[in-house]
């Protein structure tokens, strides 16, 4: 599958694109089955929320089920990063967010690269996210928000946050969030934060500069999003102390399978 010029063109002002429809509803419920067992793990790759201590992130599915071991080799994924990036590409990180109903809580504001390079000395910010909703994405059930733009603004101050949440992470301070949000704004006044929603199956890509967080979840609804983050194998990581399922050490390059390879 590739993205159109459009959709490169949005991708590329935005730093972000929503892609409806990407996978189908039997797709979908295969990942969902073989969600709930994976959750139910006791597992050093799943993180527990600060406070409820429901699971927060479930991390290297890849190696622990074969159906995300197909979902991290699937065209309708792998090939738009190529697209963007480059043919090499290893496999960096794979998880599902969960954000339960009631207690999910937040991603605060921030951009991954200021995490891969500071904890795994990744040298450019040359990696992608790419998403699948395996849960319908409201406004409700904390949907991720993105500073469309902020992107092309990457020298935005970040400071290691070990307290808000389970999750340490290089997160950006409010008043460069204010700032890029105030330029967003002026280029677009609908567009100052764009919510990525959408039904189960919907796709999403963003850069690794892209600023970016989500709110709890206070609603009865619950919004698992699968993750699975590329990057060229020639920019890879020269730092190793976070576990390897937080940055994956092998990188042999993610070769696409047949668009039917969930499910035939
Ligand atoms: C979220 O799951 O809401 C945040 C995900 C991310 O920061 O990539
Ligand atoms: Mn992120």
């Amino acid at each position: 599958m590739k993205l159109t010029s459009r959709q490169l063109q949005d991708l590329e002002r935005d730093g972000f694109l929503v892609l409806p429809g990407l996978f189908s509803r039997e797709e979908v419920d295969l990942l969902r089955s073989r969600q709930e067992r994976l959750l139910a793990e006791t597992h050093e790759a799943n993180i527990v929320e600060k406070n409820s201590g429901k699971v927060r992130t479930a991390m290297g599915l890849h190696l622990r089920d074969e159906a995300f071991a197909r979902l991290v080799r699937h065209p309708r994924l792998v090939e738009p990063a190529r697209q963007v990036r480059s043919p090499a590409l290893y496999i960096q990180q794979v998880k599902i967010n969960v954000k339960a109903a009631f207690t999910g809580e937040a991603w605060q504001w921030h951009y991954d690269f200021a995490t891969h390079h500071a904890d795994d000395g990744v040298p450019e910010p040359l990696a992608l996210n790419l998403h699948v909703f395996l849960d319908t994405v409201t406004p409700f059930n904390g949907p991720l928000y993105f500073i469309p733009g902020s992107h092309a603004f990457p020298e935005h101050d970040a400071w290691h946050d070990t307290e808000s949440t389970s999750y340490p992470l290089w997160v950006v301070e409010n008043r460069a969030v204010k700032k890029l949000v105030a330029r967003a704004a002026s280029i677009n006044p609908d567009r100052p934060i764009v919510q990525a929603t959408g039904a189960p199956g919907t796709g999403l890509i963003f850069f690794d500069t892209v600023v970016h967080g989500s709110p709890g979840n206070m609603s009865p609804w619950d919004r698992s999003i699968f993750s699975l983050i590329l990057n060229p194998v020639d920019n890879a990581l020269t730092r190793f102390d976070r576990p390897d399922f937080k940055h994956h050490r092998d990188l042999r390059i993610v070769d696409p399978l047949d668009d039917d390879c969930l499910v035939s």
